[in-house]
């Protein structure tokens, strides 16, 4: 009866006005079975869409998702149902973009939870769904609501630390995925997906809808929409041109064993085994001049025409200021050691 793109159930803080600031999912569900769909549309009454179940409903649920074998999905919402914090539910039948709060918490949680890569679910007007809020040391605040409650906390003389005013919250509030190092987590937004194996160093930045297949290292930004293949080094101060603002709309992505040198820019999509020199920032319109073996010229293109190709070493030639692309014959091998997150 039920085909489900995605399912959830989550507990959550709103503002003064009952309306959502955050979501938390513990296990959000992607494409999940089809006798569990039914399972979740039957307990709880829609087919679609949000609900904040009632005491009935979750009980209905949970002795449902008991009887047919989903202990652990049961559990949590035992778990749930005790909470005195508002819960929500959400069904969605397709992949469509979020169009409230709960729906775009879900969206950014698939990603986290590695069920989705970057550019593998709908996240159109995802700004527009989310609420800016300050994320201080009690929870989400609607920023409309922040000067109340800043007066309200030292009239009682209790501590109250804004630790970011954002739309996004950091990653690991949310789902600290397996076999990753984060130096410092206000670095990784919720939305970002990111590989086992993934070392992000305190220079380093992962946007939502961004992320890396692990194992990789991450000193540089790896802005919205940008992929990294695995085993690519993203040197320290990097960056990685996103498409959200000025203008580009060339979906950048890197390969496998790509290095991207301390301080270097990249602007066009890169295949596997490429390395820009350190401090070059390549966009899609830099002239390239093409070396052969020999180091001789053979010609001059766009950047743009190389996105995607494999094997490529970018320099900005120290004598003359040309950017020259050569064949990279000794490709980024990270170290084991330095990279391992046991
Ligand atoms: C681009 C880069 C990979 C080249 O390194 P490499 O392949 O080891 O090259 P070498 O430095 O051995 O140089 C090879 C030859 O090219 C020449 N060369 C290198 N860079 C050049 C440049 N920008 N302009 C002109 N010649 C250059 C060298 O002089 C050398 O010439 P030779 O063969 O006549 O001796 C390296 O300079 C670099 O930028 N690495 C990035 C490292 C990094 O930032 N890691 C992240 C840390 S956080």
């Amino acid at each position: 009866m039920s085909n489900l793109y995605s399912f959830a159930i989550g507990v959550g803080s709103k503002n003064s006005k009952g309306e959502w600031l955050e979501v938390f999912y513990p296990a959000p569900l992607l494409n999940p079975e089809q006798t569990l769909g039914d399972i979740v549309t039957l307990s709880l009454g829609i087919e679609s869409g949000e609900i904040e179940p009632s005491t009935e409903q979750l009980a209905a649920l949970q002795s449902a998702l008991n009887h047919n074998g989903y202990s652990e999905l049961a559990q949590t919402i035992e778990q749930l149902a005790a909470s005195s914090r508002p819960v929500v539910a959400v069904l969605m039948t397709d992949d469509l973009p979020p169009v409230s709060v709960p729906q775009g918490y879900l969206k950014l949680h698939l990603l986290s939870h590695r069920l989705v890569k970057p550019h593998g679910t709908d996240l159109t007007g995802v700004f527009g769904a989310l609420k800016n809020i300050a994320w201080t040391s009690a929870g989400a605040i609607d920023i409309e609501e922040l000067p109340d409650r800043q007066l309200a906390a030292r009239m009682a003389g209790q501590p109250l630390t804004v630790n970011c005013v954002d739309k996004f919250p950091k990653m690991v509030d949310y789902v600290v995925p397996n076999g990753v190092r984060i130096a410092d987590t206000s670095r990784v937004r919720l939305g970002a997906y990111v590989g086992e194996g993934t070392t992000v160093m305190h220079e380093g930045f992962i946007n939502f809808n961004a992320g890396t297949e692990g194992p990789n290292m991450i000193e540089g930004r790896v802005s919205a929409g940008v992929f990294c293949g695995a085993g690519t080094d993203v040197g320290g101060g990097a960056s990685i041109m996103g498409t959200l603002s000025g203008g580009g709309n060339m979906v950048i992505s890197m390969g496998e064993k790509c290095l991207l040198g301390a301080n270097a820019g990249l602007g066009i999509p890169l295949g596997d085994r490429c390395t820009l020199e350190s401090g070059l920032y390549i966009t899609a319109g830099t002239i390239v001049t093409m070396l052969d073996d020999q180091k001789q010229a053979t010609g001059k293109m766009k950047a743009r025409e190389l996105a995607g190709k494999s094997d490529l070493l970018f320099r900005r030639n120290s004598v003359t200021g040309t950017v020259e692309c050569l064949t990279n014959k000794s490709a980024v091998e990270l170290n084991a050691e330095l990279h391992a997150s046991n």
